[in-house]
C-alpha cells in the first residue's frame, strides 16, 4: 500500500499526530505539509490519501479546503481518510469535522478521526494567546491528543483490501 497524507499544521500538534500516523502505517507512505513545503507528487501513484488538518476559530486550514476542491473527483476514486485535531469535543467536534470536509467525500471515505489537540502557548503569537484564553480560559499548556483514536484510524486503513 502507498500513502499520501496531506495536512497542515499551524502550531505542530497536526504534524505530531502525522508523524505518529506514519508510525502506525503499513506500507510507503509520503507526509507534505501543505504550508511548508514544495513537495511534488502526483496523486495517481497512490492508494490512499489521507487528509487531515486544525480548527482555528471553527475553521480548517484554507489549503486544506482548496486542495479538496482542486482535487475532488481524483479523491473520489482513492482510499481516503480524512482527520481533524481540534480542542472541542463532543457535537462541536463533530460539526466542525462536517464543516471541514465535504460531505461527498466523508462519504466515500474509508476512515475518519477525531484527534483532539494541544494548547501550547509558547507557539502562539498575541493575538492567538487572547482568543484561547477568552474561548477556553487556558493559560498553561494542555494536551488532548488522542494516540488511540490515531490507531484505530490507521488500523481502519490498514485492513483495506488493495482495490482490483
Ligand atoms: C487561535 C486559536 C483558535 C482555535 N480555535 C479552535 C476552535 O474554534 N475549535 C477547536 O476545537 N479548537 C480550536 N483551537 C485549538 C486547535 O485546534 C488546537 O490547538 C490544535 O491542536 C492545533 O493544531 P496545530 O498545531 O496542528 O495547528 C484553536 C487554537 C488556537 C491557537
Amino acid at each position: 500500500m502507498k500513502s499520501l497524507i496531506v495536512y497542515c499544521s499551524s502550531h505542530g500538534t497536526t504534524e505530531k499526530a502525522v508523524r505518529f500516523l506514519s508510525e502506525s502505517l503499513k506500507g510507503e507512505i509520503l507526509a507534505v505539509d501543505l504550508k511548508r513545503e514544495n513537495v511534488k507528487f502526483d496523486l495517481r501513484d497512490y492508494d490512499t490519501v489521507i487528509i487531515g488538518g486544525s480548527i482555528h476559530v471553527g475553521n480548517i486550514q484554507r489549503k486544506i479546503k482548496q486542495f479538496i476542491s482542486h482535487n475532488l473527483n481524483t479523491l473520489l476514486e482513492k482510499e481516503v481518510g480524512l482527520f481533524l485535531c481540534c480542542m472541542r469535543d463532543g457535537e462541536t467536534a463533530i460539526e466542525q469535522f462536517n464543516n471541514a470536509f465535504p460531505q461527498e467525500l466523508r462519504k466515500n471515505s474509508a476512515a475518519m478521526g477525531l484527534f483532539g489537540g494541544e494548547f501550547l502557548l509558547s507557539e502562539m503569537n498575541f493575538f492567538e494567546k487572547q482568543i484561547v484564553k477568552k474561548v477556553s480560559g487556558a493559560t498553561i499548556d494542555q494536551s488532548n491528543l488522542d494516540y488511540e483514536a490515531i490507531k484505530e484510524f490507521a488500523s481502519k486503513l490498514n485492513n483495506i483490501k488493495v482495490r482490483v
